[in-house]
């Protein structure tokens, strides 16, 4: 990755104002990676070139420091993904209680795409991950930001009939209490 990272790849003005506020938070500015990736996820849909050389530009670190943190953790996205994006978790304790491949199936045959497809309304997209730290209330799964847990296939056509009618905020630089309000009686938990 070259070095035209620099201060002239420019993210809106409210995205700029979070980085510098949050990097006025830790005494070391890389401190602020993850939450200054999150910041240009939230404004570009993933982490595409352009937000690896922002993130590296405004917190001075080399663009290839950014690039591992984006590629190690499973909620950047490196590609684009729908508005509301399933990450099913696939490792053991929710694949012995009928999650992972079942769940992944299902969302297949729901949405008729492919794993890391977007549907053509630009609405859905899933894909498996490993664990997400939620293997009590397994099997789980996240959409976007907001955990959904003890899942059932109906619980699942539940959830996303009503996200289809509500369109809740799912995003986690929203305000974290007001994330899929109105679901709670589907098994959403917030990310914590
Ligand atoms: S095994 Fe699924 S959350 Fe841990």
């Amino acid at each position: 990755m070259g070095r035209e990272s620099d201060m002239e790849i420019t993210l809106s003005d409210e995205a700029e104002r979070k980085v510098s506020e949050l990097k006025s938070r830790y005494p070391d500015k890389k401190s602020a990676v993850m939450p200054a990736l999150y910041v240009a996820q939230e404004e570009l849909g993933y982490l595409n070139r352009k937000a690896i050389l922002w993130v590296s530009a405004r917190l001075e670190i080399p663009p290839v420091h950014v690039l591992e943190v984006a590629t190690f953790y499973t909620m950047y996205y490196k590609k684009p993904v729908g508005k509301y994006h399933f990450q099913v978790c696939r490792t053991l304790s929710c694949a012995i209680r009928g999650g992972g491949k079942k769940i992944t199936s299902y969302l297949k045959k729901r949405f008729g795409i492919e794993p890391n497809e977007v549907t053509p309304d630009g609405m859905w997209s899933y894909e498996e991950v490993e664990c997400l730290g939620s293997c009590g209330t397994a099997p789980m799964c996240e959409i976007n930001d907001v955990y959904f847990e003890n899942l059932t296939e109906e619980k699942i056509e539940e959830i996303i009939k009503r996200i289809e009618a509500e369109e809740p905020d799912l995003r986690y630089s929203t305000i974290r209490d007001e994330l899929g309000k109105g679901l709670e009686d589907l098994g959403r938990s917030k990310v914590v």
